[in-house]
């Protein structure tokens, strides 16, 4: 397979729900060239494991990692759709010596009617836009018979017929392009590119400049080398994507909250009270298109309007060939889109599964995914992360059964109805969150495991050094020719860069409650098979042929999650690198000098209390490393438990109760989802929201907010 020899690179692919900010961890490592602050590290080969790793990893089997995956990919498991398939994962887990249960949350969400879409040419003739993939008879659960058809969830209903207008990626930029141009947008369609920014912001950019509704389409210019038009076939018969494929996926305005937008803040109940839900959803329709519906639609504005030469924005000019990617709008050029939407308030369920620890005083472990998909498959996302739960269940369940408890709980989480906006988990996390507060010690996420074998890592400071040194204990198939390991495959991929958390997957609800968080999987690069995000292609057919034949990434991926739960529960003492926090908040620190310099040349705004602030949370962890050790060394069991409970608690310190401006639920100083991008995560956010607000009084404030958030961590680390 030729795809898989060449060269390694990563395609600039969009970030947000489900999906990782690649092009912000490429635009990091470019940055911190020459300052990366962790370099390649010498792996022993083969891994020496002791005997409960080797119990753990010998346990993993990929045929039945293959048997799992095939069981969630062949049903029609949309969020609330299918309790059966909870109460299997419930079995499974129970089976494994996990006690298991549902727990039902009723949530406010929008469900598809009805939808349509046709092109009005000039002339007089018209294209009808299909709002479904294919069905390929290589590809059964395509033509399974409720298969779901392409929406945006949270998009709002609407009837318009109205001319249209091409805007790029959909930024703001873009559209002020086309408002200098005299371009008229008020009451006219958009028609927006995917990639770049996360869509539900198109949407809401569309809305914000008059536009009556809203159309995104997939661009092979997101597809990195993989494409028809370098010789590759397209899926079924090759690694290119299928132009039938839509990206489906929440329009719902994801940088200002997460969970049921009907209950932002509280946990949701049937009979509950209930906020007005305008503010966090858009008010205009949206509907997602395919490649093949893309092409005459944008041909029909070829030589209106814009150019793209005039327009002169990077990614504005995509990868059609036989397109010019003119703004228009062509007169008489219409579309007619009739798209119905049902308010509605349903169940989801979530799977909860627990192990009690030895020592419940030193708090839990939840390690968690999502089961629901867009799609019949889904088989990357997330049911690789699900087949991967229950072997990790099995491999804890080996343990189990020769008598053995984790020194501290953990718990698995199933999340339902992630794809609507995080609703499951952080309903989940709402109804316990005193409980959570007092007794979390981190939360581990897998969303996409596998969608390709890249390694991916993301989150919390403290838990990188064990997320890394479990990377050197798994062997990797051989396939791409990185290295023995996971870690080489993960060097190779990011050298040795890892960034912070936005609110991307289920990790959000846990992170901004000061909640330790990490976030693991592994995607394509540009050179392997194109994975059909949130398309009906997401299936185990793509996934056994093209995504990871044999399962062997799976079976890594979950080797690894496996071994960082399992020293994070049951190590004498909770395995944190609480310098290595200090160091990343210091380099946020620089990236955040660094921004401000480029983007406000003429600011003098004081961030040395942040830095100050940072000294004293270094000095603090300096000295619980050293307390940590003599613990240890003295096996003094009062001393462990004190280290303990300061590691388990320090990171409560980051959130701002109130939360962050304009948005009360993102409470972490530290980082939180781009405001106007939705573009991967921004550090330090709160100062960098206020000042691109104007608000430089309110940033000052930020900056004293964001050193006391440091310094009450540095302070529950004091001994
Ligand atoms: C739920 O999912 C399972 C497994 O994929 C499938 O067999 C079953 O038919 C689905 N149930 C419904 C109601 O679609
Ligand atoms: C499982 O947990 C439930 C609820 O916490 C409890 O009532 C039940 O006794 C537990 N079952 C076992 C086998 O421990
Ligand atoms: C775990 O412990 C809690 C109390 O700490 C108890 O309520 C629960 O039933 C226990 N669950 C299991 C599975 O033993
Ligand atoms: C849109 O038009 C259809 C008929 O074409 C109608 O059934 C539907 O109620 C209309 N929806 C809205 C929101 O006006
Ligand atoms: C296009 O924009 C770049 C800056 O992004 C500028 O340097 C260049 O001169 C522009 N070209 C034209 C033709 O306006
Ligand atoms: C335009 O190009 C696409 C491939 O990019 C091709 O499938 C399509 O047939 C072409 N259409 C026309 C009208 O040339
Ligand atoms: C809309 O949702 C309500 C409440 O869940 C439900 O009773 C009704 O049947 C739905 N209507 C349609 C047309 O799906
Ligand atoms: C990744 O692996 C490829 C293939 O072995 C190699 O050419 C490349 O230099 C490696 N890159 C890094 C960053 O290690
Ligand atoms: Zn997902």
């Amino acid at each position: 397979m030729r795809y898989a020899l060449l060269a390694l690179g990563l395609a600039a692919r969009n970030s947000f729900a489900c999906q990782r900010d690649w092009a912000g961890l490429h635009k990091r490592i470019h940055k911190h060239q020459g300052r990366s602050h962790t370099k390649r590290h010498f792996v022993e080969f083969p891994p020496s494991l002791t005997e409960t790793e080797s119990i753990l990893v010998n346990s993993f089997d990929s045929k039945s990692i293959d048997s799992w995956s095939y069981y969630y990919t062949h049903g029609d498991h949309l969020g609330g759709h299918n309790y059966s398939m909870a109460e299997w994962t419930m079995d499974h887990w129970n089976d494994a010596g996990f006690n298991a249960t549902i727990q039902e949350f009723w949530i406010w969400y929008t469900a598809l009617i009805e939808t349509a879409l046709k092109l009005n040419r000039p002339d007089g003739s018209i294209h009808e836009v299909s709002l479904i993939e294919d069905m390929l008879a290589e590809d059964p659960t395509t033509s399974y018979p409720n298969r779901i058809p392409a929406y945006h969830a949270m998009s709002a209903s609407g009837n318009v017929s109205a001319e249209y207008v091409y805007v790029g990626r959909g930024t703001q930029a873009d559209f002020q392009v086309l408002k200098d141009a005299g371009i008229e947008l008020e009451g006219k369609i958009a028609l927006s590119m995917y990639g770049g920014i996360y869509r539900g912001t198109k949407v809401k950019n569309a809305q914000d400049n008059g536009m009556a509704a809203c159309v995104l389409f997939t661009d092979p210019l997101d597809d990195g080398e993989i494409t028809e038009v370098n010789g590759y076939l397209p899926y079924p018969d090759g690694p290119a994507r299928n132009p039938s494929m839509i990206q489906r996926g929440s329009v719902r305005f994801a940088s200002l909250y997460s969970g049921d937008p009907s209950t932002v803040g509280y946990a949701s109940e049937k009979e509950g009270p209930r906020n007005d839900v305008a503010p966090y959803n858009p008010s205009i329709p949206s509907v997602p298109i395919s490649m093949k519906d893309a092409v005459p639609i944008l041909q029909a504005l070829d030589g209106s309007g814009v150019s793209a030469e005039a327009a002169n924005r990077s990614d504005w000019h995509g990868a059609f060939q036989n397109v010019s990617y003119s703004s228009g709008p062509t007169p008489g050029a219409t579309l007619d889109m009739n798209h119905l939407m049902n308010e509605t308030i349903a169940p989801v369920w979530d799977v909860i599964g627990v192990i009690n620890g030895t020592h419940p005083e030193e708090g839990v472990l939840v390690v968690g995914n999502h089961r629901d998909a867009w799609v019949i498959g889904g088989a990357a996302d997330p049911n690789s992360g699900s087949a991967i739960l229950i072997e990790l269940a099995r491999a804890f369940g080996k343990l189990v059964e020769k008598g053995w408890k984790p020194r501290r709980t953990i718990i698995l989480g199933s999340w339902d109805a992630e794809e609507f906006g995080l609703q499951g988990s952080t309903e989940w996390v709402e109804t316990h969150l005193p409980w959570l507060i007092t007794n979390a010690i981190a939360y581990l996420n897998i969303d996409v495991a596998v969608s390709g074998p890249r390694t991916a890592l993301s989150g919390s400071g403290e838990i990188q050094t064990i997320a890394i040194e479990m990377m050197k204990k798994v062997i990797f198939p051989d396939t791409w020719g990185t290295g023995p390991t996971l870690y080489d495959m993960w060097y190779n991929t990011t050298e040795g860069e890892i960034a912070p958390l936005g609110s991307g997957s289920d990790y959000a609800a846990f992170y901004h409650n000061g909640i330790s968080a990490i976030d693991i999987g592994s995607d394509g690069g540009k050179t392997d098979p194109v994975y059909h995000y949130h398309g009906h292609y997401d299936s185990y057919a793509w996934m056994e042929k093209f995504g990871d034949p044999g399962f062997q990434v799976h079976t890594a991926m979950g080797q690894w999650l496996t071994l960082i739960a399992y020293h994070i529960a049951d190590d004498v003492l909770i395995p944190w690198d609480v310098p290595n926090a200090g160091k990343v908040l210091r380099v946020h620190y620089e990236d955040l000098s660094d921004t401000l310099a480029e983007g406000y040349p003429d600011l003098t705004l004081d961030l040395s209390p942040i830095s100050d602030a940072i000294t004293a949370f270094d000095e603090a962890a300096e000295r619980i490393t050293s307390t940590a050790s003599l613990a240890l060394a003295s096996n003094d069991a009062v001393l462990i438990e004190v280290v303990n409970s300061k590691y388990r608690g320090f990171s409560r310190g980051f959130a701002s109760v109130g939360g962050l401006p304009g948005r009360p639920t993102f409470k972490n100083v530290v980082s939180a989802p781009g405001l106007d991008n939705g573009y991967g995560a921004d550090v330090f956010p709160a100062v960098q929201d206020s000042l691109s607000a104007g608000e430089s009084e309110e940033a000052l404030a930020w900056v004293e907010k964001s050193a006391a958030a440091i310094l009450r961590a540095a302070e529950i680390l004091k001994i």
